[in-house]
Parts: C-alpha cells; sequence; structure tokens
C-alpha cells in the first residue's frame, strides 16, 4: 500500500490516494471477522512501499504528525527518523520471508526504483524463499520489462 497520512498541514489528497488509504482500513477492519470465520489469525496487513520494506509507514505516520517537515531542519530530522525506524523496528526483517507473492504491483515501481526492489526482496526472503508476480490485466503475458530487470540484477 502507498503511504497515508494524518495530523496537522494542508496535503494535497487525490482520489487515488484517498481509495487506496480506504483499502488498507477496509482490510485491517475486517481481520478479526474473517479471523473468526476461519478459526485462526494468521494475517497482518502492514503498510509500506516494496522498494523500501524495512520503513514502516505507520510508524512514520505517527512522526510526520509530530514534526511539520517545512524546512531542510526538519526535513533532515524526518530522514533520520526514517533511518531509525529502519533499522531499530522494520517493517520486514531480514529472512523472515518464505514467499513474496505480489499481484499487479512490483510491475509499478519505477525502473531507476528496481534495484532496490530486488535487493528487498532479496533481503527479506530466506534462504530458499520464493519471489512470484501476477499482473491483474494481462496475466497471461509476462512483464516483460520486469523480467528484464530481474534478469539484470542476478546477472
Ligand atoms: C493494481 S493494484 C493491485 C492491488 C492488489 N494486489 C489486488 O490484487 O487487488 C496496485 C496496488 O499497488 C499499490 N502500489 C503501487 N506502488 C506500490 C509500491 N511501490 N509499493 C507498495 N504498493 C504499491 C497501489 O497502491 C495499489 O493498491
Amino acid at each position: 500500500m502507498l503511504p497515508r497520512r494524518a495530523g496537522r498541514g494542508p496535503r494535497r489528497t487525490s482520489e487515488r490516494d484517498r481509495l487506496q488509504s480506504g483499502m488498507l482500513d477496509l482490510a485491517r477492519k475486517h481481520a478479526p471477522a474473517v479471523a473468526e470465520q476461519l478459526g485462526y489469525a494468521i494475517v497482518e496487513f502492514r503498510c509500506g512501499v516494496i522498494q523500501d520494506l524495512a520503513l514502516d509507514l505507520d510508524a512514520l505516520e505517527v512522526e510526520l504528525s509530530e514534526t511539520l517537515v517545512s524546512d531542510p531542519v526538519n526535513y533532515s530530522t524526518l530522514q533520520h527518523a526514517e533511518e531509525r525506524l529502519r533499522r531499530d523496528c522494520p517493517l520486514v526483517p531480514n529472512d523472515s520471508v518464505d514467499c513474496v507473492l505480489s499481484n499487479c504491483v512490483l510491475n509499478l515501481v519505477r525502473g531507476q526504483d528496481r534495484r532496490q526492489l530486488f535487493a528487498e526482496i532479496f533481503r527479506v526472503l530466506r534462504f530458499a524463499g520464493r519471489a512470484a508476480e501476477q499482473r491483474c490485466l494481462d496475466a497471461c503475458q509476462p512483464s516483460t520489462s520486469l523480467m528484464l530487470s530481474a534478469s539484470q540484477m542476478i546477472a
């Protein structure tokens, strides 16, 4: 999920941003009812971007609500807060995941962020873990540019 933001100060929010935030809120709201029906709770919804799985955006939201970033000094403070969160309480720790599954998300990451994306996937996967990606609109077609990025990283 993409970042949500609460707290002080005006922010231009697109309809798409609001919808995405709504999706996460909705998923979290209904998780207990789904778990009750299943008889077990094994799903947790966390908020971050896939090319930076160390940064917990819920935790960052708390930092942002306390720091109005309007000048370079506060920007620097925010960057330090991000580094602290990544280091001390990563959203997804190293070697902690068996499978990274993406349904039309990896392909949305910008070309210049792909190296970081694959490095993050590699960081969080356990030994022999797997990553799989599917695209929603043309599920029969492999994501050519993404496959190319992955093969270039591996090469
Ligand atoms: C096409 S939707 C797919 C949603 C979901 N996987 C599904 O199958 O219904 C793409 C989603 O990816 C999210 N997204 C886009 N870029 C992202 C990124 N860099 N990291 C995490 N999520 C991202 C968007 O907010 C959106 O919710």
